[in-house]
């Protein structure tokens, strides 16, 4: 029996995020954080244009689905998604997050997305309400509730954004996935789970760690335990 069909919630899942690992060795950092107990691999992709930083691209995702058992969370914080999602789900995303800030039809761009068998998902800037966007969550698998401005992994978590966490989960019960991404570590993904969130993505505080068994650990034991849950 699945998590989820034990106790009716969706369950606990930890995306690390490799914008903080070792770029020369990305293969290794991938096999380093699934042998740690990761339950998905996030994907920072950012154009320079939406975000003040530029990472990587289609290549590189399609070199990392060689090589990884988990499946691949990818955030593309880039302009015109509309024009590029398809070029993701190509290179090998099991998950496709996307901005609605950058996105002329975020519902239509999900149901092109769930055509190509890839999981579609939405991201909200800190300052971005949700309301707007009734039509778009129904259509995506997932919410992105960032909590920093995205462009820059070390940032501090800005808890204001968790009021769109509540209310999305008190809106959508456990129909959709929501994640949170900035900032968390084992205090901020207490606080996190507390208000509805179930994908937790963290950079820094998973790479700074030798043994990053033990930061993957701990977030899954925080998110449990403030959900109530037997860790
Ligand atoms: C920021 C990225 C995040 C970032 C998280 O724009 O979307 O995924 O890498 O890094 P930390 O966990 O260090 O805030
Ligand atoms: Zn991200």
């Amino acid at each position: 029996m699945t998590d989820t069909a034990r106790s009716g919630r969706l369950p606990v899942v930890i995306a690390p995020s490799i914008l903080s690992s070792d770029f020369t060795r990305l293969g290794e950092e991938i096999r380093r954080i699934e042998r740690g107990g990761c339950d998905r691999i996030h994907v920072d992709v950012m154009d320079g244009h939406f975000v003040p930083n530029l990472t990587i691209g289609p290549p590189v995702v399609r070199a990392l689905h060689r090589v990884a058992s988990r499946p691949l969370d990818v955030h593309i914080m880039i302009d015109d998604p509309d024009r590029w999602y398809g070029a993701y789900c190509d290179a090998g995303a099991a998950g496709l997050t996307f901005h609605v800030e950058a996105s002329r039809d975020p519902a239509a761009t999900c149901r092109a997305i769930r055509e190509r068998g890839v999981r579609p998902a939405i991201a909200f800037k800190p300052a971005t309400p949700i309301e707007p966007y009734a039509e778009a969550i129904e259509a995506a698998d997932m919410v992105l509730i960032m909590t920093v401005e995205p462009g820059f992994a070390g940032q501090s978590f800005l808890p204001g954004p968790l009021a769109k966490v509540r209310a999305l989960r008190e809106r959508m019960g456990e129909r959709i996935e929501i994640e949170v991404d900035g900032g968390i570590n084992d205090e901020t993904v207490v606080q996190a789970a507390a208000a509805g969130a179930n994908v937790f993505v963290a950079g820094s505080y998973v790479f700074r760690h030798d043994d990053v068994a033990v930061p993957i650990a701990r977030l899954r034991e925080g998110a449990r335990r403030a959900r109530g849950e037997p860790v």
